[in-house]
């Protein structure tokens, strides 16, 4: 169990420099019971890893510091992505709750070294992974220019993001009522290169969640990596909801409205 779940959301942001100190033994036995609890709405398991890069020769170029990754595999089947999303980000959330940094990589790795000791079965796949350790005490200069490259500390309006019945109806947070705090989580969210690929539409008790799809992000070993976005989306918009005593139904139920061609329709939360 996640505890204040809105502040960890909040203040969690990508760790890519390391201090260097492995994991507490208790730390990594939190862990290792928290991924036996590990579900998503689409109940697809996700089965983790942790992986000894030394052992492993695995490494990122965009991280230093730590030597412990975090590798999640899914079978390939439909909307794998958005399980695959809400799963590790429930992982991601869980281990920043510790103090233990983490930063999904879906692209800066070597990949086959990754999914050779992920051991990937025909039909699975290893969209992202992570490396665990603790924060080292200031960024890295890659970190710090890495961030600044993708605008990392920005994301979009509250009125860009969500909409009130239709895309021609920005909702701004004050119209957003009991849903603010669950939307302002999905705000927060991490998307590959900051992105930022989630849209809401708020009608009535129902939000529905699309892509906003950008060219680029699909790939034969990842599939769609914005629909991994929008799997940490739900994670953050259910784990918020929840916690402001708001109970919200998971379904696949397209509502058929006219939309930009650009925005795929992905899922619904209901507010019961
Ligand atoms: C699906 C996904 C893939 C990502 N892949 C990478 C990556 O390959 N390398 C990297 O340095 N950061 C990667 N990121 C981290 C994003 O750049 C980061 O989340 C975003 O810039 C927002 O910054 P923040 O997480 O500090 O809020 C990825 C994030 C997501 C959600």
């Amino acid at each position: 169990m996640i505890r204040d779940t809105r502040n960890v959301i909040k203040t969690r942001r990508s760790v890519r420099a390391f201090d260097g100190r492995p994991l507490e033994k208790d730390d990594l036995e939190r862990l290792r019971t928290f991924l036996e609890t590990v579900e998503n709405p689409y109940g697809l398991p996700v089965t983790f890893r942790f992986l000894d890069g030394k052992e492993l020769g695995l490494s990122s170029p965009v991280v230093s510091g730590s030597e412990l990754f975090l590798g999640a595999k899914i079978g390939q089947a439909p909307h794998f992505e958005e399980a695959f999303g809400y799963s590790f980000e429930t992982v991601v959330l869980y281990a920043w709750s510790l103090g233990i940094g983490t930063v999904w990589i879906g692209g800066t790795m070597k990949r086959e070294s990754f999914e050779r000791a992920m051991e990937l079965a025909p039909g699975e796949r290893m969209p992202c992974v992570t490396p665990l350790g603790y924060p080292a005490k200031r960024m890295s200069v890659k970190e710090t220019l890495m961030r600044r490259g993708v605008g990392a500390d920005r994301r979009q309006p509250f009125e860009t993001l969500f909409f009130d019945g239709g895309t021609d109806r920005p909702l701004t947070g004050e119209k957003a009522g009991m849903l603010r705090d669950a939307l302002e989580a999905v705000r927060l969210a991490p998307s590959a290169v900051n992105k930022q690929p989630w849209r809401c539409v708020v009608d009535g008790n129902a939000v529905h969640f699309y892509e906003k799809q950008t060219r680029g992000y699909i790939s034969e070993a990842t599939g769609d990596l914005q629909k991994v976005d929008l799997g940490i989306a739900l994670c953050h918009f259910d784990l918020a909801a929840r916690e402001s005593g708001l109970s919200p139904r998971f379904t696949i139920s397209d509502p058929s409205r006219e939309m930009p061609a650009d925005m795929i329709y992905i899922a619904t939360f209901v507010i019961e």
